[in-house]
């Protein structure tokens, strides 16, 4: 047996209870090593510059498969190994390179060379069984990129902190009329960027994907009512607009108002901004952890045979939340849906440089913002254009700057010299890539509310990118697919620069990331500008 993964202590806020029941059944996931990643992401770049003659020019998950499929000899070893020795063994992923296996605690230490415990976390209550470290037999060891989550402490996927936040709940009469200073609704969104009212091309497969998460510490839930009245209300041209419903692992979407805000801002700045683009509401019960959330989608995506060409999620977990062998499966899988054309958009957070810590060494980048084959989205205000002082930024110390993005970066942290450094990793991939209007109002349990965070921002974004392939599609273009070699390079055309405000830091409300021209790491390249974009784009 040899040594595959170790940690040398449990993270802070985890104690041990003892030793579970040798007969207590658990649930883990192997990553079995992939026929050609590499060549995967050579693939990537070709279909996603720009430049390239191939610009556009997307596979089918059934092609995909065939990159990260498990070589043929590496499946027989794993399957050899385990099939004995657990109760149930099935594939997680459509192209089969994630097995899960269902074993009992003592099946697990035989087969891992390990010690499981049962440990509960201070905050929550949470129980996990782990270990600090597992071996593979040294004739499998080659075959297998990683077993989750025997070391990985991970929680579920977190929503932006300030989304909770109701900062005015002003019932100003004659709402419509309000100036955008004192309501930012949908059609101040659309003034600010130029999107247009509605789709042109009539096409039913360019639709927009939204993230739910329920589990037991975040239940979310989109109300069909609250959105007809929020249309009503503020986007009567297209009132009686709705989304349908995807329902994983068994999730319910409830409509009884027992929710917290995020579905209902996701859902009602998605259907209400991207006029008459089919919106739906991917709903995951999940009760395990990030990675495997982040997962369950990416898997649904692979399997659709007309998946949504834009997805957003307004979840967002610390980097160090997960491994980071498990962060690169993940982002693996955001990898093979920038093949197949998919723009995946996400809220970078609302912790500032920081995630919140105060007195602390470093900064906190966040997850999956710093996967490189995702859009990231920080928060803007916009009168004047100002960088959100909560819109989380950084660098990832699990992934290095794409080429992509490296000559913005680099010139961002020349203007920086040597300030801050040590908090942050200077190789890494900067986050996030654009911003957007960071409070808006919506409609919750029928009462119009205001809510903030880049929870607002990326579904603000989503839609701009939304429209934006319909334009593309009337002039029978391929849709945008990934999006950060178009945004960083004749893409930037489309985007306005933030160059005022500061996030917070380690040292509260200052000692953050500065705005500035150019990318930065607050509100990245800048904020949308649709006739802009249709100029860059050549339509
Ligand atoms: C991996 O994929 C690349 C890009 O398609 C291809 O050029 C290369 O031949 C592939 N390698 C193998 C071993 O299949
Ligand atoms: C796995 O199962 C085989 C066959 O039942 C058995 O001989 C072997 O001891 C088991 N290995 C472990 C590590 O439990
Ligand atoms: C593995 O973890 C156990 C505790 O569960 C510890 O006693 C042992 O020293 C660790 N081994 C290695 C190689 O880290
Ligand atoms: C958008 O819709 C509003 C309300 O129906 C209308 O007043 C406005 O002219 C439309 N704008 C465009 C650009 O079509």
């Amino acid at each position: 047996m040899v040594l595959h993964e170790s940690i040398s202590h449990v993270p802070s806020g985890f104690k041990a209870l003892g030793s579970p029941s040798p007969t207590q059944e658990i649930e883990l996931f192997i990553a079995i090593v992939q026929s050609n990643i590499t060549g995967l992401a050579k693939v990537v770049d070709s279909v996603s510059f720009p430049s390239s003659p191939s610009y556009g020019q997307y596979l089918t998950p059934a092609e995909v498969a065939e990159y990260v499929k498990p070589p043929a000899e590496s499946l027989s070893a794993v399957m050899d190994w385990v099939t004995p020795n657990v109760t149930s063994v099935k594939p997680f992923s459509p192209a089969g390179d994630i097995l899960q296996i269902s074993l009992t605690v003592e099946q697990a230490e035989g087969l891992f060379n390990t010690k499981f415990s049962t440990y509960t976390h201070s905050a929550d209550g949470q129980e996990m069984i782990r270990a600090l470290n597992y071996s593979l037999p040294s004739t499998v060891q080659q075959h297998i990129l990683h077993i989750h989550p025997i070391i990985a402490f991970t929680p579920p996927p977190r929503r932006p902190s300030q989304n909770t936040v109701s900062k005015r709940t002003t019932t100003l009469n004659r709402r419509q009329l309000a100036p955008c200073e004192d309501i930012v609704r949908p059609v101040c969104i659309q003034q600010f960027y130029g999107i247009p009212n509605t789709t042109i091309s009539g096409s039913l497969t360019n639709s927009i994907g939204v993230q739910g998460y329920n589990s037991a510490s975040l239940g979310e839930y989109a109300n069909e009512d609250d959105l007809a009245t929020f249309l009503n209300e503020f986007r009567p041209d297209i009132a009686g607009n709705t989304f349908s419903v995807t329902l994983l692992n068994g999730a319910q979407n409830l409509q009884d108002n027992s929710g917290g805000l995020e579905g209902q801002i996701d859902i009602q700045y998605t259907v209400g901004v991207a006029g008459n683009v089919p919106t739906t509401y991917v709903l995951d019960e999940s009760n395990s952890d990030a990675a495997i959330s982040y997962m369950d989608t990416i898997n649904w995506l692979l399997s659709q045979e007309d998946p949504p060409t834009v997805f957003t999620t307004s979840y967002a977990n610390e980097e160090t939340d997960l491994t980071q062998s498990a962060a690169t499966s993940v982002c693996n899988g955001y990898m093979q849906l920038a093949a197949v054309g998919i723009s995946m958009i996400f809220s970078s957070g609302d912790g500032g440089a920081s995630d919140n810590q105060q007195g602390c060494t470093s900064f906190v980048p966040m997850f999956p913002s710093t996967c490189p084959y995702v859009t990231s989205v920080g928060g803007t205000f916009f009168q004047p254009p100002t960088a959100f002082v909560s819109s989380a930024g950084g660098f990832s110390n699990y992934f290095s700057v794409p080429s992509y993005q490296a000559a913005d970066t680099v010139a961002y942290l020349e203007s920086i010299g040597d300030e801050y450094s040590g908090m942050y990793n200077p190789n890494g991939r900067g986050f996030p890539d654009v911003a957007a209007e960071w409070e808006v109002f919506i409609v919750n349990e029928g009462g119009v509310t205001s809510v903030g965070g880049t929870s607002c921002a990326s579904p603000i974004f989503a839609s701009f990118i939304a429209l934006v392939n319909d334009r593309l599609i009337a002039a029978g273009k391929p849709v945008l697919g990934f999006l950060n070699p178009l945004l960083y390079s004749t893409g930037k055309g489309g985007l306005d620069d933030v160059t005022t405000g500061q996030s917070s830091g380690c040292s509260g409300s200052t000692g953050g990331w500065n705005s500035a021209t150019g990318w930065d790491p607050v509100s990245g390249l800048g904020t949308p500008d649709f006739a802009g974009m249709m100029n860059a784009l050549g339509i």
